[in-house]
């Protein structure tokens, strides 16, 4: 589809920004910062679970300013009937051994946490020294596994969105902000 100058992508397809994006970039900011002191000597490695979170990672690496070591993992969920089961494949697995390591796994969203809670209990069981969890975006009210956040940067309403890394179908991952489409747009 073909955009005029009038037009734009996101004017098509955008129905209300939750956050705009300035306020994300000072939101990383803000937990980068904390990171950096949080972590300061541990040598830290920083986990990607792909696709959605890379967006937060890229930006999230350059505003913290101790050595860290990044890595990225990649699930596949079975499916959408089996979706609410939690139950993924990893189709990539971390490079190296976390036995020992602190280790922060970073999220672009936790909603049921079902997925989070899969990959903790795998990770978890290769004895890293410690093991916490980073979001950018939280929707507590969809809860349906116990999860601890060390840093959550935003709680959501219980509502679709999409941009910064989260898509529908594969697209809009690259709005700059968090938003909810046009329900013309969205037909599930
Ligand atoms: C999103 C997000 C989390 C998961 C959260 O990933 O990045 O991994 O869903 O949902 P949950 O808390 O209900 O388990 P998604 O499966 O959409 O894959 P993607 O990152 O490749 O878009």
């Amino acid at each position: 589809m073909a955009f005029s100058h009038a037009q734009t992508f996101a004017d098509a397809v955008v129905s209300d920004i939750l956050i705009p994006a300035d306020e994300i970039q000072r939101k990383v900011v803000e937990i980068g910062r904390r990171i950096s002191r949080d972590y300061d000597g541990l040598n830290p490695l920083l986990v990607s679970i792909l696709k959605g979170s890379s967006f937060l990672m890229a930006d999230l690496l350059r505003a913290i300013d101790i050595p860290i070591e990044v890595d990225f993992i990649a699930i596949t969920n079975y499916g959408p009937a089996t979706r609410s089961s939690g139950v993924v494949r990893l189709i990539k697995d971390l490079d190296r051994s976390i036995e020992n390591r602190h280790v922060l796994l970073i999220e672009d969203i936790i909603d049921t946490g079902l997925t989070l809670n899969y990959v903790l209990k795998l990770l978890r069981g290769r004895h890293p020294r410690a093991l916490d969890v980073g979001t950018l975006l939280n929707k507590p009210a969809r809860r349906l596994a116990n999860i601890s956040l060390r840093y959550n940067g935003f709680d959501l309403p219980d509502r679709f969105v999409v941009g910064y890394g989260l898509d529908f179908q594969g697209r809009y991952r690259n709005l700059p902000y968090v938003c909810v489409l046009k329900p013309s747009v969205v037909s599930f």
